[in-house]
């Protein structure tokens, strides 16, 4: 099915070229979106004060890196991130863009309960959402974000959940897409639980299957579209363990299975793994051929080392920033071979 009509040939091209440059390899997008709740008591953990001001701090911080354009295309902010500025007055968007790097902007208000369906939610935020789209768009946001997270257990990930969770990101694919936002669609399935690896593939494959649905209904344009996905691996309570090899050939043929050769690319979240076995799982998906670039966004595997460096201490902003370097390079290094 080709485009609608409503989308002339310019808006078509840019949503392609933003999109593609953001699965550039050997660069991968930077998740520094966390909302504020998380933010804050990821903060506290680390022994920072909660604020404002330090998750500001924190931000411009891991934005400073130098050389960190070298890694990464792309950066996710949060709403709070993009309405602040640097210490030297600079807006959080301008200042990403000078680094050769798009800012993008997470736009979900979050993932709440999900009516007549016990353990699983729905993530929300279509209300007005054209407007901040454009507001947005205007304000510098090249691409945008909306994370669904999809559990496994006891009769789930339920259809109804994956239905509901499927057509919101379908309609906020296709507001951004009207504004010449490039849409990263995030289905993510959790890895807590016991569940086997099977059982992973199987939920993400048919989760994916409701999506790419949803997404044609929609009339979304798939080659200005990037998916960001979880890996298939064993539940994080599970006492399975999977290497390497077998994650990225489990996660290869799922994603092979359902995903049309016109998607611009998968960079993939990480989900809660360590940030060396991420990083191990993306080098293995290499070896394997697919039509479209696998790449990384990684929130946690990037960031966690460089905020336990950092904690807050002007002083260390330097050692926060080696930390981060030293996971957008290896990260860098796995998708170069690509
Ligand atoms: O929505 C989640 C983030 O964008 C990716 O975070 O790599 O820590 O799972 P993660």
């Amino acid at each position: 099915m080709g485009p609608p009509q409503v989308k002339g040939r310019a808006m078509i091209e840019a949503l392609h070229a933003t999109a593609q440059e953001m699965v550039r390899r050997p660069r991968g997008i930077l998740a520094a979106d966390e909302s504020i709740g998380t933010m804050s008591s990821r903060l506290e953990k680390a022994g920072v004060p909660v604020s404002g001001e330090n998750r500001r701090a924190y931000r411009e911080m891991l934005l400073t890196t130098p050389n960190l354009s070298s890694g990464i295309s792309g950066v996710i902010l949060s709403d709070e991130t993009f309405n602040q500025k640097l210490s030297d007055g600079r807006d959080f968007p301008a200042a990403v863009a000078a680094l050769n790097i798009l800012p993008g902007i997470k736009v979900d208000t979050g993932a709440k309960e999900l009516a007549f369906a016990p353990g699983e939610k729905v993530t929300e935020g279509l209300d007005g959402l054209r407007e901040r789209l454009r507001d947005y768009a205007a304000r510098g946001a090249r691409f945008a974000k909306w994370r669904a997270v999809i559990t496994i257990g006891d009769g789930r990930p339920s259809r109804r959940a994956m239905r509901a969770n499927a057509h919101a990101l379908a309609r906020y694919a296709a507001l951004c897409q009207e504004s010449i936002v490039v849409p990263i669609v995030e289905p993510e399935v959790l890895m807590d639980g016991d569940h086997t690896i099977d059982r992973c593939a199987q939920a993400t494959r048919a989760m994916l299957e409701h999506l790419i649905e949803e997404l044609d209904e929609a009339g979304v344009d798939l080659a200005g579209t990037v998916l960001k996905p979880n890996m298939v691996v064993p539940g994080s309570e599970s006492g399975q363990h999977a290497g390497p090899e077998e994650v990225a050939e489990r996660t290869v043929a799922t994603l092979r299975a359902v995903l049309p050769a016109s998607l611009a690319g998968v960079a993939f979240l990480s989900g809660g793994q360590s940030p060396e076995v991420a990083t191990a799982n993306l080098a293995a998906m290499q070896k394997h051929e697919t039509p479209w670039p696998l790449t990384f966004s990684f929130g946690r595997a990037l960031v966690g080392p460089a905020l336990t460096a950092w904690h807050g201490e002007p002083s260390l902003i330097t050692a926060g920033q080696q930390a981060l370097a030293d996971r957008v390079e290896p990260n860098s290094a796995a998708v170069a071979v690509g």
